[in-house]
């Protein structure tokens, strides 16, 4: 089985490559900088920008499971916040998850079936301060996963997608280290005290990955800070 990961090169999707790999899948590590983690896994390593519908067709041949985990951040309110940051925002998480399944269908339709599991966020179902672009494109993201799940079921394709709350990856450090957010404050309003783990988003991803009745769920993974 061909699992393609998108944005495995760090963080989460870097820890769906190696679960999926001990799983036995056939990884092809796809994102910007891939290359230390496909040589760690002794997997297939694509240059991938998820913005390019050229390079993600040419990624998708034989896929049999799609991980959209690619994408980037935003730290400002509405108002200031540049139109070229709101579009780029939009351009990694949603147009670059729309062109992905919209490539890996065909192939999995080929094949007999197939399953999606995309990676949102908690921002697509709560308001987060000052992420006004990121929790709009995590929003489409939900919405997209929901119209695919519908679309496809019929092709024997799933489609689901997890929602991480606040999970300790180079993108908590970026945050902390440029964004001047307080890794304090963010252990502070976790239930359970800390961050959650690459490890335990990617149980979840792969649990959607092979729960067959299982399709158009939306899974948070959030040490139950959304329950409150
Ligand atoms: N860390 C968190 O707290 C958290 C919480 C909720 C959701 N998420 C989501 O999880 C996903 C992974 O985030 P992470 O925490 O592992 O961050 P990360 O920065 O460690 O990893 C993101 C990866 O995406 C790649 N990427 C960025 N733009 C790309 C592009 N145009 N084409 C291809 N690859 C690209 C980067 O090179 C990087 O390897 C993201 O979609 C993020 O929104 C993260």
């Amino acid at each position: 089985m061909r699992a393609v990961v998108t944005g495995g090169g760090s963080g989460i999707g870097a820890a769906v490559a190696h679960r999926l790999a001990d799983d036995g899948f056939d990884i092809t590590v796809a994102d910007l900088e891939p290359d230390a983690v496909a040589t760690d896994l002794g997997a297939t390593g694509v240059r991938l920008d998820v913005r390019d519908e050229a390079q993600v067709a040419r990624t998708m041949d034989g896929v049999d499971l799609l991980v959209n985990a690619a994408g980037i951040g935003s730290t400002t309110s509405a108002p200031d916040t540049p139109v070229e940051v709101w579009d780029d925002v939009f351009a990694v998480n949603a147009r670059g998850t729309f062109l992905c399944c919209k490539h890996a269908i065909p192939a999995m339709k080929a094949q007999g079936g197939g399953a999606i599991v995309n990676v949102a966020s908690i921002a697509a179902l709560v308001g987060l301060k000052n992420r006004a672009a990121y929790c709009a494109s995590k929003g489409a993201v939900v919405a997209l996963t929901r119209a695919l799940a519908v679309d496809h079921v019929g092709d024997r394709i799933r489609v689901n997608a997890v929602c991480p709350g606040t999970i300790d990856t180079p993108w908590v450090e970026r945050l902390v280290g440029n964004a001047g957010e307080s890794l304090d404050a963010l252990r502070a309003r976790q239930p359970m005290g800390r961050l959650g783990t690459p490890e335990e988003v990617a149980d979840a991803v792969v649990y959607l990955a092979t729960a067959e009745f299982v399709t158009g769920t939306i899974l948070t993974v959030d040490g139950g800070l959304t329950a409150a």
